[in-house]
């Protein structure tokens, strides 16, 4: 196969993205504040998705500024719904140190930009290309999948060898000169033409260089990784209800989910049924009675799939959850604008059957 020539790439990509690149949010701008903040918000987001979060999250921070000096509740309160949450946890902790180290003034060099909580070897090339102009690597998921049909490379991406090799490329393919349209423009290939499953070749700029093109292999790379099997847990929520209110729990801030509020909670055991992690939770929280089960909601993760048994009881009695920061009765209103995690935001709909 003919290899080609990687300084061939940037010319057809920039001529080809003058005409057909995207006209978003993050491209009137410069301020490298906000081009980090789509940038994180972007790692593992689409970006339909992301510009409402995005505009609503400026709104309340317009500044590097005021993110520093906001508390982590309000930060986790305005990512609510967009997942991968230690993002949201990253983003707080970089804005402090952007302003406590180094007076708001953004890193502007690849490794500054990579001392940030968050931001790896990809999104600090991004940042530097698009705030700063200066050549910075890219390979997220898009490009990556730009790449491997570029090369035609067979093997598992995620190969150490693989990754190597593609970064390689990325290098030698990032031209000197306008590294900022570069950036977008290889960004908008893989998100509008060079997409999964069904590429549209005919449309793209680099299809006569593409070697994956040339040996009909489009449909088939990059190369599927073998499947893991994820495993599935079983977990019991309670809804503890009193007239129109339920107890909610808000998760600790280190760990999966952290700061995100759920109803109470209780993971099944090895062997163990509903009713005996019914029961623990019951006993664990002080609580008597007998809930009833009134549904069922699942939730995938990227490591685990989640089979949530939600149960109701009504509570009678004295107070015996002690409000404060990490517990508290919500009403039904107000559970709606609370950060609840995606697995119990969908419990939200069984909640009118019950009453
Ligand atoms: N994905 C990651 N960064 C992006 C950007 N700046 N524009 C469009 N899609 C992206």
């Amino acid at each position: 196969m003919r290899p080609f020539d990687p300084s061939a790439i940037a010319p057809l990509l920039l001529a080809w993205y003058a005409k057909a690149g995207r006209d978003l949010p993050w491209r009137h701008t410069r301020d490298p504040y906000r081009i980090w903040l789509s940038e994180i918000m972007l790692q593992q987001t689409g970006v339909d998705t992301v510009i409402p979060y995005y505009q609503r999250f400026l709104e309340h921070f317009p500044t590097v500024d005021k993110l520093a000096a906001a508390c982590i509740d309000e930060v986790i309160a305005l990512w609510a719904g967009l997942g991968y949450y230690s993002r949201a946890r990253n983003l707080h902790a970089a804005a402090r140190a952007v302003v406590e180290g180094q007076g708001g003034a953004f890193p502007e060099t690849l490794e500054g930009l990579q001392a940030l909580p968050g931001v790896g070897r990809s999104t600090a090339g991004a940042i530097v290309s698009i705030a700063f102009d200066r050549k910075g690597p890219i390979l997220d998921g898009n490009v990556r999948r730009v790449l491997c049909r570029l090369i035609a490379l067979q093997d598992d991406p995620r190969s150490a060898r693989s990754e190597r090799l593609l970064w390689e490329w990325a290098e030698a393919m990032t031209p000197a000169g306008r590294p900022h349209d570069y950036a977008q423009a290889i960004m908008d290939l893989g998100a509008t033409v060079c997409i999964p499953r069904r590429p549209l070749c005919p449309d793209c700029p680099l299809a006569l260089l593409c070697r994956g093109r040339a040996l009909g292999l489009e449909r088939e790379l990059p190369a599927r990784r073998v499947k893991k099997v994820v495993p599935q847990r079983e977990q019991i929520a309670l809804l503890i209800r009193r007239g129109d209110a339920f107890v909610v729990r808000k998760r600790p801030l280190q760990g999966m989910l952290g700061g995100l509020w759920e109803f109470p909670t209780a993971e099944l055991g090895e062997g163990e049924s509903e009713q005996g992690a019914v029961n623990r939770l019951q006993g664990d929280i002080g609580l008597s009675g007998r809930p009833r089960p009134v549904g069922e909601v699942r939730h995938v993760y990227s490591h685990f799939r989640l089979l949530l048994h939600v149960y109701l009881i009504d509570f009678q009695g004295a107070m015996l959850i002690a409000e404060g920061e990490q517990s508290r009765w919500a009403g039904v209103g107000e559970l709606q604008g609370l950060p609840l995690h995606g697995a119990h935001k969908k419990i939200l709909p069984l909640l009118a059957s019950t009453v």
